[in-house]
Protein backbone atom coordinates (compact mmCIF):
# COMPACT_ATOMS: atom_id res chain seq x y z
CA UNK A 1 0.00 0.00 0.00
CA UNK A 2 2.59 2.28 0.81
CA UNK A 3 4.86 1.74 -2.19
CA UNK A 4 1.33 2.00 -4.46
CA UNK A 5 0.70 5.75 -2.66
CA UNK A 6 4.11 6.65 -3.64
CA UNK A 7 4.35 5.46 -7.18
CA UNK A 8 1.19 7.53 -7.35
CA UNK A 9 3.36 10.34 -6.48
CA UNK A 10 6.02 10.08 -8.90
CA UNK A 11 3.18 10.23 -12.03
CA UNK A 12 1.71 13.45 -13.67
CA UNK A 13 -0.47 15.73 -11.66
CA UNK A 14 -3.86 14.48 -11.25
CA UNK A 15 -6.37 17.21 -11.83
CA UNK A 16 -8.56 15.48 -10.07
CA UNK A 17 -6.35 15.78 -6.73
CA UNK A 18 -4.90 19.12 -7.29
CA UNK A 19 -8.98 20.62 -7.94
CA UNK A 20 -9.89 18.79 -4.13
CA UNK A 21 -7.20 20.26 -2.88
CA UNK A 22 -7.13 23.58 -3.93
CA UNK A 23 -10.33 24.46 -5.60
CA UNK A 24 -13.26 22.75 -4.18
CA UNK A 25 -13.40 24.19 -0.86
CA UNK A 26 -15.49 27.25 -2.56
CA UNK A 27 -16.56 24.87 -5.91
CA UNK A 28 -17.37 22.39 -3.88
CA UNK A 29 -16.53 18.52 -4.63
CA UNK A 30 -18.88 17.96 -8.21
CA UNK A 31 -17.81 21.51 -9.01
CA UNK A 32 -21.64 22.21 -8.10
CA UNK A 33 -20.43 25.61 -6.17
CA UNK A 34 -22.40 27.06 -3.88
CA UNK A 35 -25.31 29.35 -4.66
CA UNK A 36 -24.64 33.30 -4.36
CA UNK A 37 -21.40 32.82 -2.67
CA UNK A 38 -18.90 30.31 -5.18
CA UNK A 39 -20.31 29.95 -9.26
CA UNK A 40 -20.75 26.09 -10.05
CA UNK A 41 -17.91 25.37 -12.48
CA UNK A 42 -20.30 22.40 -13.88
CA UNK A 43 -22.39 23.03 -16.57
CA UNK A 44 -20.71 26.44 -16.90
CA UNK A 45 -20.53 28.02 -20.43
CA UNK A 46 -17.00 29.87 -19.76
CA UNK A 47 -15.38 26.75 -18.34
CA UNK A 48 -16.30 24.71 -21.02
CA UNK A 49 -15.67 27.44 -24.09
CA UNK A 50 -12.41 29.34 -24.68
CA UNK A 51 -9.40 27.58 -22.13
CA UNK A 52 -7.15 30.74 -22.39
CA UNK A 53 -10.34 32.75 -20.42
CA UNK A 54 -10.50 29.64 -18.10
CA UNK A 55 -6.67 29.66 -17.72
CA UNK A 56 -6.25 33.45 -17.30
CA UNK A 57 -9.32 33.54 -14.11
CA UNK A 58 -7.14 30.47 -12.63
CA UNK A 59 -3.92 31.80 -13.26
CA UNK A 60 -4.65 35.97 -12.43
CA UNK A 61 -8.06 35.32 -9.62
CA UNK A 62 -11.29 37.27 -10.15
CA UNK A 63 -13.01 38.95 -7.63
CA UNK A 64 -13.37 36.82 -4.28
CA UNK A 65 -10.99 34.02 -6.14
CA UNK A 66 -7.57 33.80 -5.40
CA UNK A 67 -4.61 34.02 -8.08
CA UNK A 68 -3.13 30.47 -8.40
CA UNK A 69 -0.64 31.76 -11.56
CA UNK A 70 2.54 31.70 -8.72
CA UNK A 71 0.78 29.02 -5.61
CA UNK A 72 0.85 25.91 -8.61
CA UNK A 73 3.41 24.50 -10.56
CA UNK A 74 1.94 24.74 -14.28
CA UNK A 75 1.96 21.09 -14.85
CA UNK A 76 -0.68 20.99 -11.77
CA UNK A 77 -2.48 24.44 -13.56
CA UNK A 78 -2.83 22.79 -16.86
CA UNK A 79 -3.86 19.12 -14.84
CA UNK A 80 -6.87 20.85 -12.84
CA UNK A 81 -8.08 23.46 -15.69
CA UNK A 82 -8.16 19.95 -18.15
CA UNK A 83 -10.37 18.39 -15.22
CA UNK A 84 -12.43 20.89 -15.21
CA UNK A 85 -13.46 21.10 -18.46
CA UNK A 86 -13.38 17.57 -19.20
CA UNK A 87 -15.07 16.22 -15.95
CA UNK A 88 -17.38 19.46 -14.83
CA UNK A 89 -18.41 19.96 -18.26
CA UNK A 90 -17.90 17.12 -21.09
CA UNK A 91 -15.48 19.41 -22.94
CA UNK A 92 -11.81 16.65 -23.79
CA UNK A 93 -8.96 18.81 -23.06
CA UNK A 94 -4.99 18.60 -22.80
CA UNK A 95 -3.16 21.52 -21.37
CA UNK A 96 0.08 21.20 -20.86
CA UNK A 97 2.75 23.14 -18.93
CA UNK A 98 3.51 25.25 -22.31
CA UNK A 99 -0.08 26.53 -22.32
CA UNK A 100 -0.04 28.29 -19.04
CA UNK A 101 3.34 29.57 -19.67
CA UNK A 102 1.52 30.95 -22.70
CA UNK A 103 -0.41 32.90 -20.70
CA UNK A 104 1.45 34.13 -18.35
CA UNK A 105 3.48 36.17 -21.19
CA UNK A 106 0.17 37.34 -22.41
CA UNK A 107 -0.91 38.27 -18.97
CA UNK A 108 2.41 40.06 -18.90
CA UNK A 109 1.73 42.24 -21.79
CA UNK A 110 -1.68 43.50 -20.95
CA UNK A 111 -0.48 44.65 -17.55
CA UNK A 112 2.54 46.52 -19.82
CA UNK A 113 -0.49 47.95 -22.03
CA UNK A 114 -2.11 49.03 -18.82
CA UNK A 115 -5.71 48.51 -20.58
C1 LIG B 1 -11.48 31.01 -1.80
C2 LIG B 1 -12.51 30.48 -2.68
C3 LIG B 1 -12.10 29.99 -4.05
C4 LIG B 1 -11.14 29.07 -4.37
C5 LIG B 1 -10.22 28.31 -3.43
C6 LIG B 1 -11.19 28.91 -5.82
N1 LIG B 1 -12.15 29.74 -6.34
FE1 LIG B 1 -12.66 29.86 -8.31
N2 LIG B 1 -13.93 31.41 -7.87
C7 LIG B 1 -14.21 31.87 -6.59
C8 LIG B 1 -15.10 33.01 -6.70
C9 LIG B 1 -15.66 33.82 -5.54
C10 LIG B 1 -15.34 33.19 -8.08
C11 LIG B 1 -16.18 34.30 -8.73
C12 LIG B 1 -15.26 35.47 -8.99
C13 LIG B 1 -15.99 36.67 -9.54
O1 LIG B 1 -17.12 36.90 -9.16
O2 LIG B 1 -15.39 37.38 -10.36
C14 LIG B 1 -14.59 32.16 -8.78
C15 LIG B 1 -14.59 32.00 -10.15
C16 LIG B 1 -13.98 30.96 -10.82
C17 LIG B 1 -14.06 30.73 -12.24
C18 LIG B 1 -14.87 31.57 -13.23
C19 LIG B 1 -16.28 31.07 -13.25
C20 LIG B 1 -17.18 31.91 -14.12
O3 LIG B 1 -18.31 31.47 -14.35
O4 LIG B 1 -16.81 33.01 -14.54
C21 LIG B 1 -13.31 29.62 -12.52
C22 LIG B 1 -13.10 28.97 -13.88
C23 LIG B 1 -12.75 29.17 -11.26
N3 LIG B 1 -13.18 30.01 -10.26
C24 LIG B 1 -11.94 28.07 -11.13
C25 LIG B 1 -11.26 27.75 -9.96
C26 LIG B 1 -10.24 26.74 -9.87
C27 LIG B 1 -9.81 25.83 -11.01
C28 LIG B 1 -9.79 26.75 -8.59
C29 LIG B 1 -8.67 25.94 -7.97
C30 LIG B 1 -7.37 26.03 -8.65
C31 LIG B 1 -10.54 27.77 -7.87
N4 LIG B 1 -11.42 28.35 -8.74
C32 LIG B 1 -10.40 28.04 -6.52
C33 LIG B 1 -13.71 31.36 -5.41
C34 LIG B 1 -12.71 30.42 -5.31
Amino acid sequence: MASGIAANAQAAPSGEAGYQQNCSACHMAEGQGISGAFPALAGNSLVAGNADDVLRVVFNGRGGMPAFGNELPRETLAAIVSYIREHFNATPTRLTADDIAAVKVVTTARMARED
